[in-house]
């Protein structure tokens, strides 16, 4: 019904109307041993998982709430390129189906006019250093109103439908998205990182900017120089010292 042109990645779905995390469902099925490339879809969360234990608002029929269920055999420090390469995926596929022109706040945070209208977790499940799965949890909004967020969120959040004016179709997206997540993903396989770090950068919004990046017990603040092979943001203060940040909430200054 989604008219996919894909090989391996949407080709067994899992569709369910109201869950409590397509997230959790994923990590079921992974441990089930499904095949790579399952994704699991549903109209409604009633308590979508954010990134740093937040929750994410997913109401019925208005967004796009998918995870995805990938095994590469990579070593797990690694997996976090993953997520940079499905925010560029996604970003793609958001200029493949509207006029809109996204950006990419690291690690992957899209924003449109400098508003959040995709979040992307990425979880992964593994042994030792070896990976078992990784779940790449999409949250998109798509057409939302702004009233259909909770207050606090209207300052910083949007959906497509508010940004470009157009209702969109939940189903052409995620088609599309699932085609660029594959193309992207056979690209990471045979060429590695580097041409996906390549794409990354050219969406990047805070690069060269100063940034605070606040993680549990530090915050640093510090101009951003760009991104590791292994897709670790740096930054540099005042003093030249120059920091990795791994995982960390990040405001431009
Ligand atoms: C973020 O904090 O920005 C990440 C949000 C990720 C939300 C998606 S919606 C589909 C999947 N299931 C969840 O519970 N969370 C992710």
């Amino acid at each position: 019904q989604l008219g996919l042109e894909t090989r391996t990645i949407g080709k067994m779905i899992h569709y369910q109307e109201t869950v409590e995390s397509t997230q959790k469902i994923a990590h079921q099925l992974a441990n089930e041993g499904v095949q790579e490339g399952t994704l699991v879809v549903a109209e409604e969360q009633i308590s979508g998982k954010g990134r740093l234990m937040r929750s994410w608002h997913s109401p019925k029929y208005s967004g796009i709430w998918m995870s995805l269920i990938l095994r590469p055999k990579i070593p797990v420090h690694e997996a976090p390129q993953l997520t940079l390469l499905a925010a560029v995926a996604v970003a793609q596929a958001i200029e493949d189906t509207t006029a809109l022109k996204p950006q990419i706040k690291w690690p992957n945070d899209i924003l449109v006019n400098r508003k959040k209208v995709v979040g992307i977790l990425t979880e992964m499940q593994a042994e030792s250093d070896r990976i078992h799965s990784v779940i790449i949890g999409i949250g998109m909004n798509i057409n939302q109103q702004l009233e259909d967020f909770p207050e606090e969120l209207q300052e910083k959040a949007s959906s497509l439908l508010i940004e470009s004016g157009e209702t969109i179709s939940r189903s052409t997206v995620i088609q599309r998205a699932l085609y660029r997540l594959e193309k992207l993903y056979d690209l990471y396989l045979k060429e590695g990182f580097k041409p996906i770090k390549d794409l990354w950068e050219s969406y990047a919004i805070s690069l060269g900017q100063v940034i605070r990046a606040s993680t549990v017990n530090d915050t640093i603040v510090g101009k951003a120089l760009g991104i590791t092979d292994a897709g670790v943001l740096l930054l540099e203060d005042d003093k030249g010292k120059v920091h990795s940040v791994y995982s960390a909430d990040i405001e431009i200054q």
